[in-house]
């Protein structure tokens, strides 16, 4: 099926036409700056263009960096207020014309590596954590998602999340060293793992691509790998989640 894929970052709003089934990009990847402030009308005007521009007319999948619960924002860590409790998914619908299916960021791109990338057919637990700005995380049993794990929200020590101390934001703020925020990110992911025991970590977002900058920091008894989608893997994993839910949608 072929599907608008969507993925509202903090920096950029990014979409593609992909194969659903293949998770294959069939556009280029259109990237506009998000806008500032984004609220929810400055958001949605920014994804009407990106549909306009591709000259799309058919479902959309978005992935958002909150909470989603059937399509509405729960959560505003990283995100104008304004989203809070909104319908996501009936106010892109309304700006755009087409059906949308919403889903976390994290849980989006963690569905991309499980159907197509570096979990493909993976028995166990997989553990996906994403990061950039925030730390989104994807949990995953035998390939079927736990949705809205918001895990980069634990508390390490009084006060202290992981995302307040590791996330890849932090890292540049503070002007770590790829050692120093490594450590971080390893108390982060010792403290995960006490708690899933997860089989397998992924790691997506930025920072991922320069695994090699702290994987000698890393020390969990799970294996750990860089995600094999880097750029697209929101964008995918939003579509895949639109086909899945259109299909449903059309057979009942
Ligand atoms: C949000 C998550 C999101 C993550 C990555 C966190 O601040 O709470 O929903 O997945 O950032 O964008």
């Amino acid at each position: 099926m072929e599907i608008l894929g969507i993925d509202v970052g903090g920096s950029g709003i990014k979409g593609a036409i992909v194969d659903s089934k293949t998770g294959r990009l069939l556009t280029e990847r259109l990237r506009i700056p998000t806008p500032r402030p984004a609220t929810p009308d400055a958001v949605a005007a920014v994804v009407a263009q990106l549909v306009h521009e591709k000259g799309w007319q058919g479902p959309i999948g978005c992935g958002f960096p909150a909470a989603i619960q059937h399509g509405r924002v729960r959560t505003a860590a990283n995100i104008d207020p304004g989203f809070l409790d909104l319908d996501l998914a009936a106010h892109l619908a309304d700006a755009t014309g087409c059906p949308v299916y919403a889903l976390n960021d994290a849980d989006a791109a963690g569905m991309t590596e499980t159907r197509f990338g570096a979990a493909k057919d993976f028995d166990g637990v997989v553990l996906m954590v994403t990061i950039g700005t925030g730390l989104g995380t994807a949990l995953f049993s035998n390939g079927t998602l736990m949705p809205n794990t918001e895990l980069g929200h634990i508390y390490l020590r009084k006060g202290v999340t992981a995302e307040n101390h590791a996330a890849g934001r932090v890292r540049k703020d503070e002007g770590l060293s790829w050692s120093e925020w490594g450590d971080r990110f390893n108390r982060a992911l010792q403290q995960l793992e006490a708690l899933l025991w997860p089989d397998l970590i992924l790691l997506g977002g930025g920072a991922s691509k320069k695994f090699d900058r702290f994987a000698d920091r890393i020390d969990v008894r799970a294996e750990v790998k860089p995600a094999q989608t880097l750029n697209e893997a929101g964008i995918v994993g939003a579509a895949v989640h639109a086909a899945e839910l259109a299909r449903e949608a059309s057979t009942r």
